[in-house]
């Protein structure tokens, strides 16, 4: 038996004076009967609890992969700009945010998550996570490229970057590339390719660790991961 304030502030739908204020409010309903008092005793496992109509699952992390479209930016609220998280549609949770950062031009791979903890496991600069990306490159693409990012690449920091993988997948004006790279440093992508005199035109993450971009997802569309990449994700904690 858990506290109904309690219960409904860990799903993340607001911190617990806020949860007091809306079930005080009568917005709050358990198994169809509304519920004022927040002390009131629920079991967690058998009541059924809606707020506004909106049913709450004790679900303490919930885990999202999203295919980010251009045009978005990596934060969970801005106030010009369109965010990923406004691309979540059916979730009821208030907690959620994007686990690291895609450019606003950037496409593919991220993924939306509640758990910070483990966000900030993958994401610190001590982990050192595969992250593959497909570009489009301005610029013939050749292969002393290739041996240049095996030995990292100078992009005005006080050290390298990490030796990076890059295959050509096509070479001529516009090249085609996959590059994977194992930090998550600002720009990382442009700059590396900025140092050797060319231009990232399209970029989209395709891979970060185990975890593979679902190419049935439309640009926009996301799907909750799962056991398999929930536990891909609790890999790259621990890599
Ligand atoms: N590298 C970049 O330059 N941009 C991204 O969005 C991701 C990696």
């Amino acid at each position: 038996m858990i506290r109904l304030d309690k219960y409904i502030s860990e799903t993340g739908k607001g911190t617990r004076s806020r949860v007091k204020e809306m079930i005080k409010k009568g917005l709050v309903t358990v198994n169809d009967e509304v519920v004022k008092k927040p002390e009131y005793k629920i079991n967690e496992q058998s009541d059924e609890v809606f707020i506004s109509g909106c049913k709450v699952d004790y679900i303490r992390y919930e885990y999202f992969m999203l295919n980010k479209p251009a045009g978005y930016i990596s934060a969970t609220e801005d106030k010009k700009e369109k965010t990923v998280l406004e691309l979540i549609k059916d979730s009821c949770r208030k907690d959620l945010f994007p686990v690291g950062r895609l450019d606003k031009d950037t496409e593919g791979l991220l993924i939306i998550s509640n758990d910070g903890a483990i966000a900030h496991e993958i994401l610190s600069p001590k982990k050192h996570v595969d992250k593959v990306y497909y570009a489009k490159i301005e610029g013939n693409v050749m292969k002393e490229h290739v041996e240049m990012f095996k030995e990292g690449i100078d992009i005005g920091e006080k050290k390298k970057t990490l030796p990076a993988e890059l295959i050509i997948i096509s070479s001529g004006d516009i090249s085609e590339v996959e590059i994977t790279i194992r930090e998550g440093k600002f720009h990382q992508v442009k700059r590396m390719f900025l140092a050797i005199g060319m231009k990232v035109i399209y970029l989209k993450r395709i891979k970060m660790g185990n975890i593979i971009l679902d190419e049935s997802l439309d640009k926009g569309e996301y799907r909750m991961l799962n056991d398999e990449e929930i536990r891909a994700l609790t890999e790259m904690r621990n890599s």
